[in-house]
């Protein structure tokens, strides 16, 4: 079949490259959000709620994400689908562990990747999506490493009690404590972030 004379025209190589990336991207950040989900509802069964309350932060947090690619999708090529396996949840500290490698995997290769890719196009939006995941990633392997070591404290410990986090409603950055007037990710207001417990 003759290939669509207007879609030949409008959709470069580099094009259909990034509407590959923003699919896998969304597979990922959809994977990601349900996971979490599930380590979260599994640490509250286990006594751990801090660590619930982060799972629960970063669960938010991976879902701005697929959010955000959606968007850029939408406008590029038409609406974003993901087939999402159930969670294989485990012991606390594995969810943990399994967490941190999957945080790491996106900071350390899909969004540089991703971002490369993007640089050529012309419209910007898709570079801007996998910049604000990539910094706010960033915010999460740093919190699921700090965390790791509280969970072998005793029950009046930090990982046993519930803990207010920051979500950044634009780029997904995650905080404990307010750490400037604007995210230090995408200079969205603090004020405006959300609280998950
Ligand atoms: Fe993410
Ligand atoms: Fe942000």
């Amino acid at each position: 079949m003759a290939a669509d004379p207007v879609l030949a025209r409008t959709i470069s190589i580099e094009d259909v490259a990034v509407i590959r990336h923003l699919e896998t991207a969304f597979e990922e950040e959809s994977k990601n959000t349900a996971s979490c989900r599930a380590y979260a509802s599994c640490a509250d069964d286990e006594g751990f709620h801090g660590i619930a309350s982060l799972f629960r932060a970063v669960a938010r947090a991976e879902q701005i994400h697929a959010a955000n690619h959606a968007r850029v999708l939408r406008a590029m090529s038409g609406p974003a689908a993901a087939q999402v396996a159930l969670p294989h949840v485990e012991t606390s500290l594995q969810n943990l562990r399994t967490a941190l490698a999957d945080q790491r995997f996106e900071v350390d290769y899909l969004y540089p990747t991703f971002l490369t890719a993007a640089v050529p196009l012309i419209d910007s939006t898709a570079i801007r999506t996998f910049h604000w995941a990539l910094e706010a990633d960033k915010s999460h392997v740093r919190l699921f490493w700090e965390v790791m070591p509280r969970i072998g404290e005793d029950k009046a410990g930090w990982a046993y009690t519930p803990h207010h986090f920051f979500v950044c409603a634009l780029c997904g950055y995650v905080a404990q404590n307010p750490e400037s007037e604007n995210c230090p990710s995408c200079n969205y207001l603090w004020e405006r972030f959300e609280t998950v417990q």
